[in-house]
């Protein structure tokens, strides 16, 4: 069987990402006809870190638990590639032991790199270009509250970093309507805009880029953000804050030109009262935590669809 990895929702149909929905939403309510801590028996998975983490490492961690399967943290720094020894050797090493990788890198041509020399799944625990395994969790938590995807209006609000690109990605191919509003300079990728207008030729998403936070969250379903200042962009700081504050905070003014139960989405960490407020994440359109225990339940889902491709619940 040929090995296959997920660094973009790309190489995911759409019909993938329902089976991956339709399996977490089984995960999570436990409504598995199998044994779940049968599903990763005997395997090993790698969780390797360059970049800080609190839910990407928790939720696989307890996720591999849970399915009957062993992880291996390794930081970075502390493997011998902070000292040097390439991407290649250790992708080739770490296939003579585990069953697959998930990592998290500064650079997304790190991870292809990975991808290319293991003869295992690697998973991307988020580069610098995309966060795929957080897009499945917050279609999940959107086809969880609204009851489908078909249709949906969701609005972007601030930065077109790796979250709002793989959020294109995700909503073109599933028919989720998305606007994004960002300042200059600050756009999404063109990878993923070109992703997401040939997947919405498809699906039939509408896909915008505005300028404009208001004319974006126009009686929208959704609405999402994430920090102004990701990891990686620390020296840029004070100049980005200038860029986006005070325009592109998600705020209560904002919430009232959306439709009246419009959630409120964020792939955490938040930074308070910088991209939103404090009485939009506390208030009661917010569904984050939600949406953060849902990458609990899609890790199970990921996992368990690259590592047992027979997996099948009848
Ligand atoms: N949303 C997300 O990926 O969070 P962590 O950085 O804590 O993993
Ligand atoms: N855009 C953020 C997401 C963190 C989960 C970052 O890259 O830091």
């Amino acid at each position: 069987m040929e090995k296959r990895d997920f660094l973009t929702l790309q190489s995911f149909k759409a019909d993938e990402i329902r089976e991956m929905l339709e399996l977490t939403r089984r995960f999570k309510e436990g409504s598995l006809s199998i044994n779940e801590g049968s599903i990763l028996s005997g395997k090993s998975i790698v969780l390797l870190f360059q970049k800080h983490s609190t839910r990407t490492r928790v939720s696989f961690e307890v996720a591999i638990n849970q399915l009957g399967g062993h992880p291996v943290c390794l930081g970075w720094r502390e493997s011998q590639l902070g000292r040097g020894e390439t991407i290649a050797d250790t992708a080739r090493v770490l296939s003579r032991y585990v069953d697959a990788v998930v990592a998290r890198v500064y650079k997304h041509s790190d991870l292809e790199e990975m991808a290319k020399y293991a003869d295992i799944p690697i998973i991307n625990a988020l580069s610098d270009m995309y966060h795929p395994c957080q897009i499945v969790a917050d279609l999940y938590t959107m086809w969880e509250k609204f009851g489908s995807l078909k249709g949906l209006k969701v609005a972007y609000v601030g930065d077109g970093n790796n979250v709002c690109n793989s959020l294109l990605i995700g909503c073109s191919k599933m028919g989720v309507n998305l606007s994004v509003a960002c300042p200059s300079g600050y756009e999404p990728s063109s990878e993923a805009l070109r992703f997401a207008e040939r997947n919405s030729k498809e699906s039939g998403s509408e896909i915008r880029i505005l300028r404009d936070p208001f004319e974006a969250c126009k009686d929208a379903d959704v609405i999402y953000t994430d920090t102004f200042v990701s990891m990686g962009d620390e020296a840029e700081r004070e100049e980005r804050l200038s860029v986006f504050l005070p325009k592109y905070q998600v705020n209560a003014e904002l919430l009232k030109v959306a439709s009246d139960n419009v959630l409120f989405m964020h792939c955490l960490p938040a930074h308070r009262n910088e991209e939103v407020t404090d009485e939009v994440i506390d208030g009661p359109h917010s569904v984050v935590w939600d949406e953060a225990e849902n990458r609990l339940h899609t890790a199970k889902a990921i996992l368990a669809m690259m590592l047992k491709r027979d997996f099948h619940n009848p």
